[in-house]
């Protein structure tokens, strides 16, 4: 394997803190219970879950109840917009509406097309400017009579753009309509206080943060009760069947309590390197730009567009090199996400094959980053060569 520092994939995801890989290993073969036990194993097993809960809910500033586990943040996504929308539709037999961005991640974007497809509701897109980013004011627009729910990305996973999550917020409060954002990315490097945050929901997940795979939570601010998508027990206060993940539940709760106590020295190494980043591609590689805002964006994220370049050819140059980065998550036939974000921000196609991101974290250093852009470098004007 590669030298861990030639990472640069920490928005992709992020390896298992040692701490939290030690909190996690008791509760697989020693207090190996199931929390739905009555017995003293059971209970063991059942005071882990409910003191990562604890743990969880006063990093988030809200209440245990408030927190409900699932097994990532896709589900989590999932599971509100399936709330609210088929909420409406049980009590109304009609489409409600439903308010997104084009931008969100497929766990928001897919589900919601799903469901319009499946005729329960009418999806609305608010509109990004070029940096990816919505306008509250569209917002207080598009919000009808029948809005069930409006759901907006925190920072976005491709382009690093942070949305006005508490103006957002504002204006949904103001008109009585429930708000959620998918916080996945800007949860595992900012901290989020819901009790002064006008926001209803967030999704997260703990690989993102140092935390295991398979993991996240649906947070809110105050107590709900949300349809369940899976069925078959009583676990999560029926909003979610199935015997809880102990080691995982521990191990996500221990993720974002290292991010606290860490996040000044985190937040300030992963800007220092991210800027680092941006000042010297945009300084020694011609034809590169910034995607996403240049300040206003996740800690630890830079994202590029390279004119004339094909992004899958320089990922496999730098992957060849000893690097990881990345060009956005392939889960559409022809055209690979994070090109179609760059699409709806405006960029025409001698730009957008050539998006790039380049995510930083805690094996990142200096060295790293000097080797990360001369390769780069070298590899887009080889390219280009034959362009
Ligand atoms: C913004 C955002 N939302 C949702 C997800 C999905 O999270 P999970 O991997 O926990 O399903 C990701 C992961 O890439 C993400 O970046």
């Amino acid at each position: 394997m590669s030298d861990i520092s030639n990472y640069f994939d920490y928005a992709a995801t992020t390896p298992v803190h040692p701490h939290v890989a030690e909190a996690m290993i008791p509760y697989f073969s020693e207090s190996f219970g199931n929390p739905s036990s009555a017995h003293q194993w059971g209970q063991q097993a059942f005071a882990a879950v409910e003191e990562a809960r604890e743990s969880l809910s006063k990093h988030f500033h809200t209440g245990p109840e408030n927190i409900c586990f699932t097994g990532s943040s896709t589900e989590s996504n999932n599971s509100i917009l399936n709330h609210f929308v088929m909420s409406y539709w049980n009590e109304n037999k009609k489409p409600g509406h439903l308010i997104i961005s084009p931008l969100e991640h497929n766990a928001v974007g897919q589900t919601a097309k799903h469901l319009q497809d499946s005729g329960f509701c009418v999806v609305d897109y608010l509109p990004v400017n070029h940096h990816g980013i919505v306008n509250p004011n569209d917002l207080a627009g598009m919000i009808q009579k029948d809005t069930v729910l409006v759901s907006i990305i925190y920072g976005n996973n491709e382009i690093g753009s942070i949305n006005p999550i508490s103006d957002l917020g504002m204006i949904c409060r103001s008109k009585n309509i429930p708000f959620h954002s998918d916080a996945t990315q800007y949860a595992a490097h900012h901290m989020m206080d819901l009790q002064n945050l006008p926001v209803d929901f967030v999704s997260i997940a703990a690989h993102k943060c140092y935390g295991p795979k398979g993991i996240g939570a649906l947070i809110s601010s105050s107590k709900n009760k949300i349809l369940p998508l899976i069925y078959g027990g009583r676990q999560e206060n029926t909003q979610r069947a199935g015997t809880h993940n102990v080691p995982y539940i521990v191990g996500m709760a221990r993720a974002y309590a290292i991010l606290k106590s860490e996040y000044q020295d985190r937040s300030t190494t992963e800007k220092y390197f991210r800027d680092r980043i941006i000042h010297q591609i945009l300084t020694t590689i011609p034809d590169s730009i910034v995607t996403g805002h240049p300040e206003n964006r996740l800690s630890n994220h830079t994202s590029f567009a390279f004119r004339y370049i094909d992004g899958l050819s320089l990922l496999a140059l730098m992957d060849q090199s000893g690097f990881a980065v990345s060009i956005g998550s392939a889960c559409r036939s022809t055209l690979i996400k994070g090109q179609q974000q760059l699409r709806d921000i405006g960029l025409s196609d001698e730009w957008i094959n050539g998006g790039i991101r380049i995510t930083v974290g805690a094996f990142t250093t200096d060295r790293a980053v000097d080797e990360l852009i001369i390769t780069l470098a070298r590899h887009v004007s080889f390219l280009r060569k034959y362009h």
